[in-house]
């Protein structure tokens, strides 16, 4: 990876940059961390198109680090205060930083109260934007490697949104080059069915969690199932790496199916327990698992650390799977709402 810069700022030095990047939806999930934030397994994920962060950053020559964030236009103190502290954690990375006084303005493409988790796609686009300014320091492009490698400090799951189609996060022997320290890319190894895969995110309930990741992570430490976990997620980022490949879509949702199941589970078994599954998220999965066994539509279901379901299915059958949601599932959602997603390209540069 470059160096990161550590010379004299201009004191001509100011612009804005601007990014866009997207959340992404784990197929295999990561769930238990160790160290400076580094997974417990390895993880895959599809990146996703529509929902995403889009983060601009004003920036001039400063005596010291100045900083402020905006938050859908209003000034946000708490959510501006995880950003400073990442930045203040890992200066060493940025020692730039010490140089600027920067403005961070930043809003989600979806609804506020969707329950949709943002800090894959809001770290992420942040981490663009200031690896942006320093490349306008050194004259280099940025380097995805490093952008997922920064990305991962602030928020584990948002190294793997810097990269088009899908990623993979984490050290297995099952794929060259993978590393605990930042995701690699998956698309030139997957089969063109997983290119365009829609991912339809049913939304169960727009409330906060009652449990935030990052204490369900902690939570892992003493869950007596840890090991086995750790071990079943390495053989399923194996028979998954496969299936990516020839396109079993068979199994494709065994595994998937599996993994969402499995870390809520984890949630049921730690001590203190939690439980974010909700009654209409289990009457969707029975519901999907039925429209399955019926139809032969491969339609299958994950979860991330909440209550609301995504929706996994080829473009092939989007309509009609969208005419079931439209008739059938949207029915379990607050207020009818879900929002139609998919497979996307990573992200964008806005300015
Ligand atoms: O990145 P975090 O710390 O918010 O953890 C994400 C955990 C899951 O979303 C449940 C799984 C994953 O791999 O994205």
């Amino acid at each position: 990876m470059n160096e990161a810069f550590k010379g004299e700022v201009p004191n001509d030095f100011q612009g804005k940059v601007g990014w866009s990047s997207p959340s992404n939806i784990a197929l295999v999930k990561y769930w238990g961390k160790r160290g400076k934030q580094l997974p417990q397994n390895p993880s895959i994920s599809f990146t996703l198109s529509e929902c995403r962060s889009e983060t601009f950053i004003g920036f001039e020559k400063a005596d010291r680090f100045g900083f402020q964030f905006f938050f859908e236009g209003q000034e946000n103190p708490a959510f501006g205060a995880k950003i400073e502290q990442f930045m203040l954690d890992n200066q060493a990375f940025f020692p730039f930083i010490n140089q600027l006084n920067l403005k961070v303005e930043s809003r989600n493409t979806f609804p506020h109260s969707s329950g949709i988790a943002s800090s894959a796609s809001s770290m992420s686009a942040f981490v663009m934007g200031l690896l942006e300014i320093e490349s306008q320091l050194v004259g280099k492009e940025i380097e995805l490697r490093k952008a997922s490698c920064f990305s991962r400090l602030a928020s584990g799951s948002a190294a793997r949104s810097v990269y088009s189609k899908m990623a993979l996060w984490g050290a297995t022997d099952c794929y060259k080059g993978s590393s605990d320290e930042y995701a690699v890319p998956l698309e030139n190894n997957i089969h063109p069915v997983f290119k365009t895969y829609h991912d339809s995110i049913l939304i169960v309930s727009g409330e906060k969690k009652s449990v935030s990741s990052r204490a369900g992570h902690g939570l892992m430490e003493g869950n007596p199932y840890a090991p086995a976990r750790y071990a079943q997620a390495n053989e399923n980022i194996k028979n998954l790496l496969i299936a990516l490949k020839s396109g079993n879509l068979d199994t494709f949702i065994n595994i998937t199916e599996s993994e969402a199941l499995q870390l809520h589970a984890l949630m049921m078994c730690s001590n203190p327990s939690f439980i974010l599954m909700k009654p209409n998220t289990l009457r969707i999965i029975e519901e999907v698992r039925n429209f399955r066994n019926e139809t032969q539509i491969p339609l299958c279901f994950t979860l991330d650390a909440g209550p609301n379901v995504h929706l996994l299915y080829p473009e092939s059958e989007a309509e009609k799977v969208e005419s079931f949601i439209k008739n059938t599932l949207s029915t379990y959602c607050a207020d009818n709402k879900w929002i139609a997603d998919c497979v996307g390209n990573g992200p964008k540069k806005l300015l």
